[in-house]
């Protein structure tokens, strides 16, 4: 016990004398300081001498153990010289400001950041030398080391007027170290996650909003035809806030809209099998797109990410409801034609599922997608109803799109 306690109050002198030698050394540089550089004197500052200690210099140290002495009291002296505030015999006025964004109330708007980006820095030099490109569109894959030839020839379709991100569902991150762009490229490893699990987490709009155009691509995509400028061109040029390269028509497809047609750069509108669209301008028949290669544009994702439920990680139903984030959505959203791709509908995320009762793993994937389709459908239809009743209007909408299978 007694050890204990010595060895405690000795720390504790011994962090006492730090403080005064430090405090001492700070002193004397301080005075050669304010004597050198009379613009940082505090008569010139208007601080209240109280305030003159207010930054610990052991504390300080401390943190920056591997800067000198000197260099430190630059450090303090210059945090010293920019402090600002109500000079003496003013009011104490604290800054709030409602208009900055959630929580950061309490600080000057100068100093708010409130949007981010993935581009890269480096750890040394001038910080606005560190970017020699700043990429105006972000792609991201959601892959398994299984299929990295597939993903190395998407990835080679987009030049460096691309951000790239790999969410990896299977844990390898390291083995793709084997291709040269694996360095330029953000990975991010969740095991057995979805893309829309991925993408709620990792593209908030304030964090991709350095981007034009985004990209949320399966990993299972056949790129031969495609080309990302010409493709990011023809959408600006229809209007497209939400689009999907056309599918190459002889796989088992789904839907009409995402065929790809021969006769022009984009199509917006489709006809489906006889009673599927009872308004044509709604989907499948327009405003609609699939969920396996979206483009969106900055607002429309601002808006979609905020669609995409937690606990619903597959997506199945969001494809529907896209067209609640732009306005007309049949001339926003729509399919183009020229730059056009495969779906190769390799059932890769479906083999990370878990058998069950002789079930093989895709078994149960499958039921818990078409499950996430009838609860997304009901929370949007309940809350649509609950909005237009707090309004006070009566609503009778009981239609529902055609069920998937
Ligand atoms: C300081 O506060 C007083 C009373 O609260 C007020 O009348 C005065 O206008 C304030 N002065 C400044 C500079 O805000
Ligand atoms: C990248 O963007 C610039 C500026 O828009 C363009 O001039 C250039 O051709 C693009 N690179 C490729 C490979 O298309
Ligand atoms: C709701 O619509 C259905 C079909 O359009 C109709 O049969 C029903 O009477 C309507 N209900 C109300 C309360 O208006």
């Amino acid at each position: 016990m007694k050890t204990i306690f010595r060895s405690g109050h000795l720390r504790k002198l011994s962090s006492l004398m730090r403080l005064i030698v430090t405090t001492f050394v700070g002193i004397v540089f301080g005075f050669f300081l304010g004597a050198s550089f009379p613009t940082l004197s505090l008569t010139k500052m208007n601080l209240p001498a109280p305030l003159l200690p207010s930054i610990d210099l052991t504390y300080i140290e401390d943190k920056y153990s591997g800067l000198s002495t000197q260099a430190l009291l630059n450090v303090w002296s210059t945090l010293k010289g920019r402090k600002v505030g109500p000079t003496q015999g003013q009011n104490d006025t604290e800054v709030w400001l409602p208009t900055n964004p959630r929580g950061a109330e309490r600080l000057p708007p100068g100093i708010v950041v409130s949007e981010t980006d993935f581009y890269q820095r480096r750890l040394w030099g001038l910080p606005e030398e560190d970017l020699t490109s700043k990429p105006k569109y972000l792609v991201t894959f959601t892959v398994g080391y299984d299929q990295r030839a597939n993903v190395d020839a998407c990835i080679k379709k987009f030049s460096e007027n691309f951000t790239i991100i790999l969410f990896h569902y299977d844990g390898r991150t390291d083995e793709w170290n084997e291709f040269e762009w694996s360095k330029r490229v953000i990975h991010v490893s969740a095991r057995k996650q979805t893309k829309w699990w991925y993408a709620k987490r990792f593209l908030h709009p304030d964090v991709v909003a350095a981007y034009d155009y985004i990209f949320i691509w399966d990993e299972d995509l056949g790129v031969e035809h495609f080309d990302a400028e010409k493709y990011i061109e023809l959408a600006k040029k229809h209007g497209l806030e939400i689009s999907q390269p056309g599918l190459e028509p002889d796989k088992g497809l789904t839907w009409q809209m995402t065929k790809k047609r021969g006769d022009g750069e984009v199509h917006k509108v489709t006809e489906e099998k006889p009673g599927w669209c009872p308004n044509p301008v709604l989907p499948p028949c327009a405003a609609f797109i699939e969920i396996m290669a979206p483009v969106f544009s900055r607002n429309a994702w601002r808006c979609v990410w905020h669609m995409i439920q937690n606990d619903l990680v597959h997506g199945w139903g969001l494809d529907f409801a896209l067209r609640k984030c732009v306005e007309p959505a049949h001339e926003k959203i729509g399919v183009i034609d020229s730059q056009w791709i495969v779906h190769q509908g390799i059932p890769t995320l479906g083999n990370q599922g878990e058998g069950k009762n002789g079930k093989s793993p895709w078994v149960g994937v499958k039921e818990r997608c078409r499950r996430e389709w009838t609860m997304f459908q009901d929370r949007v239809a309940v809350a649509e109803k609950d909005y237009y009743e707090s309004l006070g209007y009566p609503i009778n909408n009981t239609a529902r799109y055609p069920t998937l299978m």
